[in-house]
């Protein structure tokens, strides 16, 4: 669905989040970070300090973060997520779930969180952005992706977009990042896929449009039975059927 505006889309997957927590308190959510879903967190704090909705039952599971990070180093995901959600509504710690930048182990971590994901029955629903190359969560492009979560290496075009949390210095981003895997985030009973900007126009088409290839990550998102589409017209410029 093409909204007018990015506020307008923001407000329309809150509305979703609301509904989807009005009829699961303990809802397991998969939450990105980047430019896009940032007018979404602000909707869903507004709502909260509303008192329409309250996160004190929900687990949240980021989708991904930089290997080597602390939690607390301001260009950490978790530090962005505390910025501009966690601090501000009542999600409670121990059901904020996280891969961490700094574990030891990295297959002993991505089992972890795989576990932690099982044991709370699987997401419900996953919020993601898209990459300008196509990437979900930091499912790069590939030959062949890896299904669950794991450890990558990070593209330089990635790299660039994510300079902003690190002073503007691409330099300064880790090489690796930690992410769920694309069978994982199919595994969602309902997904949200946000899309903003005319930057995003061309790929928005290539991946909902064009053919299921490994080669667009987000391509491989036209497969789920549960997939809604909240982009504003720049980004919906180049779709050409409706949603
Ligand atoms: C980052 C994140 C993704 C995000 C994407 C788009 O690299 N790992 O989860 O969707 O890039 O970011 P933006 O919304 O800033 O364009």
């Amino acid at each position: 669905m093409a909204y007018a505006s990015e506020t307008d889309a923001a407000r329309a997957l809150a509305s979703r989040v609301v509904a989807a927590i009005a009829q699961k308190p303990e809802l397991v959510l998969a939450l990105p970070t980047g430019r896009t879903p940032l007018p979404l967190y602000r909707e869903l704090v507004r709502l909260h300090q509303e008192r329409q909705v309250s996160f004190a039952k929900v687990h949240t599971f980021n989708l991904d973060e930089f290997r080597g990070l602390a939690p607390d180093d301001p260009g950490s995901f978790r530090a962005y997520m505390e910025r501009h959600f966690f601090s501000k509504v009542d999600v409670q710690p121990e059901r904020i779930h996280f891969l961490s930048g700094q574990a030891e182990d990295a297959g002993e971590e991505c089992e972890r969180y795989e576990g932690e994901l099982a044991q709370v029955g699987g997401i419900d629903l996953a919020i993601l952005g898209i990459g300008s190359n196509g990437h979900i969560a930091f499912n790069e492009p590939a030959e062949k992706l890896l299904p669950r979560t794991h450890l990558t290496k990070l593209s330089r075009e990635t790299r660039e977009a994510n300079a902003g949390l690190f002073g503007g210095d691409a330099v300064r981003v880790p090489l690796e990042a930690y992410t769920m895997g694309m069978e994982t985030i199919l595994g969602a009973r309902e997904v949200a896929l946000m899309a903003t900007g005319a930057k995003k126009a061309e790929i928005l088409a290539r991946a909902l449009e064009a053919e299921i290839t490994e080669r667009v990550p987000a391509s491989l998102l036209q497969r789920h039975p549960c997939l809604s589409v909240y982009a504003d017209e720049a980004a919906a410029a180049k779709l050409k059927r409706a949603r």
